[in-house]
């Protein structure tokens, strides 16, 4: 079990797919219809499959998907939805990425990809993956990492002390270590970098306006849980925070910005032979 329900995932999908980078997703389909043959795709931590529910129609067919997840359930609940068109194969594997990223990715891909993964792994863990894409030269696409900002509407005294505490939550372990959190996406651009590569970094925030009740009541939620496990002593403070942030959705009169980033990794162009 990672934690992460299928309600939740079901729930921030259609806020994903609005916020997700078009400009790098319209990239990656430049390449992808550039090269021959079927597109193999391996996506890390996939939850019910909501990055090959998303990105599919938007690239060239035919595509063969893997599906990488640790939770059973996910897994479960991800095999009962339907592939996303007739001409893209999709399969799922359950494995532990922490211990055996090296085994999975051990197989023939043109594309990794991963969507809201970064932000729980590691900073040894991700130096892993970025040496393994470089060695192969393949295709990375990392959509959707938190990147720390939070900013709600209207404020409250104890935003800065809850988002404070959030962030320092983001990063304790999540099973590969303890996370690099908001640092996630410009750590692995900056591993790309040193090494010459050029990864593109664009913003996909999810922004909440006063009808997105329901999105901004399970954060408020989650984060308050978060603080309260960093901060137990200040447990009173941090619920009372809670109670009137969510009177403030339930009245409509709450919005909410939340800052992501996309990252894309092309392989490096063929030099033609002279
Ligand atoms: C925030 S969710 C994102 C899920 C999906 N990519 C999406 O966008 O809806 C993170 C996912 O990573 C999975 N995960 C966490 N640790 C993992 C691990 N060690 N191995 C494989 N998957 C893992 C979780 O179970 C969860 O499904």
């Amino acid at each position: 079990m990672s934690g992460f329900s299928a309600e939740w995932l079901a729930l921030r999908e259609p806020y994903d797919a609005a916020a997700r980078a078009r400009e790098l997703e319209d990239e990656l389909a430049r390449w992808a219809a550039a090269r021959e043959g079927e597109l193999r795709v391996l996506d890390l931590g996939a939850g019910t499959g909501s990055n090959v529910r998303h990105l599919a129609p938007r690239l060239p067919s035919p595509q063969s998907w893997v599906l990488v997840e640790l939770d059973p359930a996910l897994v479960e609940a991800g095999r009962l939805r339907p592939p996303p068109a007739p001409e893209v194969r999709v399969a799922y594997r359950c494995a532990d990425l922490a211990r055996d990223l090296e085994r999975v990715l051990d197989e023939p891909v043109d594309l990794v990809t991963c969507s809201a993964l970064l932000d729980l792994v590691s900073a040894p863990w991700l130096e892993r993956l970025v040496g393994i894409l470089r060695a192969r030269d393949l295709a990375f696409l990392a959509a959707l990492s938190f990147d720390g900002r939070i900013e709600l509407a209207p404020s409250h005294r104890l935003d800065a002390e809850v988002v404070a505490l959030v962030l320092r939550h983001q990063r304790t372990d999540k099973g590969f270590g303890p996370a690099l959190g908001p640092e996630a996406a410009s750590f692995c651009a900056a591993l790309f970098s040193q090494a010459n590569d050029r990864p593109h970094l664009v913003r996909s925030d999810w922004r909440l306006g006063t009808n997105d009740r329901a999105l901004q009541h399970a954060l408020v939620e989650g984060w308050a849980e978060a603080a309260i496990a960093i901060a137990p002593e200040r447990s009173a403070s941090i619920r009372a925070w809670r109670d009137e942030r969510l009177e403030m959705i339930a009245a409509g009169s709450s919005r909410a910005r939340v800052g992501h980033l996309d990252l894309l990794r092309l392989p490096r162009p063929k030099r033609r032979a002279p």
